[in-house]
């Protein structure tokens, strides 16, 4: 198998590159990644496999996209590249829809170029649970078949560039499949999302800033689960499980509000309760997130593995271990978003 993947040197990219590259069955791994403020080549420092090449480049790049694809015989593309914060997407929504929907146009328009030259890529689209809105305290999990709904910027260009690929699957009979997940953590977490940013405050003695009365709903799922269903759905749409323009839903049945996750933090890491500062919140907060992922049990053989005790007991201890990745992520770039967002 000869694979593209795009944003692998981000959090969920560089996990997935270390578990494809685990399998003898791929010939071929080539990461597509522009290095934006959360990409980070230390994230795959390690990896030292001669079926491994890096290309810097962006997905916006018509020509180095389809040229890498022709170059290197690609057969299916995991689409992970994205603008990922939801603070940042309330900030300023440009570069959502700049990487996120349109720089997905560029990869679906790319696959039908190489269809009319007679060769046949699949997709993989890597997308959210946060298409789906937000549920009620009593509502059912999402399924694949939930209407979507998306609630704040970020969420709506995941969504656009979801139905964009529902559009060239039925319009121009591509092959694709999209992944909905929950919320991620584990190593390698850019520390501007709630768990990697709590962890490293915590150990250095600063402030925990809960948005809101801290009671959003999340379900947490360990990365490296959420890697292995990406790989499940490469293979399930390759060997005829899955037909094109099928969604499939990953989760791991482990709803948590914010603050229970930060108290878990504080024990972890040995801080104190004293530094919780519960702050404005996030506007237009959706309240509550849980995944149905029956279709990936039944389909693809796939369930979450990770517990989430040890999970996160290991990831606390990554973060607390791995003090130059942390400086190498903490640029001018990243003290500049601090400051502007939390003052
Ligand atoms: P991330 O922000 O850590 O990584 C994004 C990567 O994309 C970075 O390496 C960045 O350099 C790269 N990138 C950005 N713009 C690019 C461009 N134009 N061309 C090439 N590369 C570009 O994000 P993540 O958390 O690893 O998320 C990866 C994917 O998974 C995203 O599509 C996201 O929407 C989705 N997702 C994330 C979560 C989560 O909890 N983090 C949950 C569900 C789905
Ligand atoms: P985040 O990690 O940004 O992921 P998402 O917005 O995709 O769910 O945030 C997870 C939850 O944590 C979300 O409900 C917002 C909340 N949060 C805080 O309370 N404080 C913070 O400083 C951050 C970054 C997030």
């Amino acid at each position: 198998m000869r694979i593209l993947i795009t944003g692998g040197c981000g959090f969920i990219g560089c996990h997935t590159i270390k578990e494809a590259l685990d399998r003898d069955d791929i010939e071929r791994l080539v990461n597509l990644d522009a290095l934006t403020y959360s990409g980070n080549p230390e994230n795959l420092s390690e990896t030292n496999d001669e079926r491994y090449r890096f290309i810097h480049g962006s997905i916006n790049d018509t020509e180095t996209l389809t040229s890498v694809l022709i170059e290197e015989r690609i057969q299916i593309i995991l689409h992970l590249a994205a603008e990922s914060h939801v603070d940042r997407s309330i900030d300023s929504v440009q570069p959502f829809i700049e990487t996120n929907i349109d720089g997905t146009r560029t990869i679906l328009e790319a696959i039908l170029n190489c269809m009319k030259e007679g060769l046949e890529i699949h997709l993989v689209h890597v997308s959210t649970d946060e298409v789906y809105g937000s549920l009620g305290p009593n509502d059912p999990a999402f399924t694949e078949d939930t209407p979507l709904d998306p609630r704040n910027p970020y969420a709506v260009t995941k969504a656009s560039s979801d139905m964009m690929v529902q559009a060239f699957v039925n319009t121009h009979g591509i092959s694709a499949a999209t992944t909905r997940c929950s919320n991620n953590y584990g190593p390698n977490q850019f520390p501007e999302k709630l768990i990697p940013l709590m962890t490293l405050n915590a150990m250095e003695g600063r402030s925990l800033p809960v948005y809101g009365d801290g009671m959003q709903i999340r379900d947490w799922i360990h990365v490296r689960d959420h890697a292995r269903g990406i790989l499940a759905t490469m293979d399930g749409l390759l060997d005829g499980r899955l037909d094109s323009g099928e969604v499939v839903n990953f989760g791991a049945d482990n709803e948590m509000p914010n603050i229970d996750i930060v108290r878990t933090i504080i024990r972890l890491t040995g801080a104190s309760e004293s530094q919780i500062e519960y702050v404005t919140d996030r506007p237009g907060h959706d309240r509550r997130y849980a995944m149905g992922f029956e279709k990936a049990e039944r389909i693809l053989g796939w369930k979450p593995e990770i517990d989430w005790s040890n999970g996160m007991k290991d990831t606390v201890e990554w973060y607390r271990s791995n003090p130059e990745w942390v400086e190498s992520v903490r640029s001018g770039a990243y003290r500049e978003w601090i400051e502007k967002h939390y003052g």
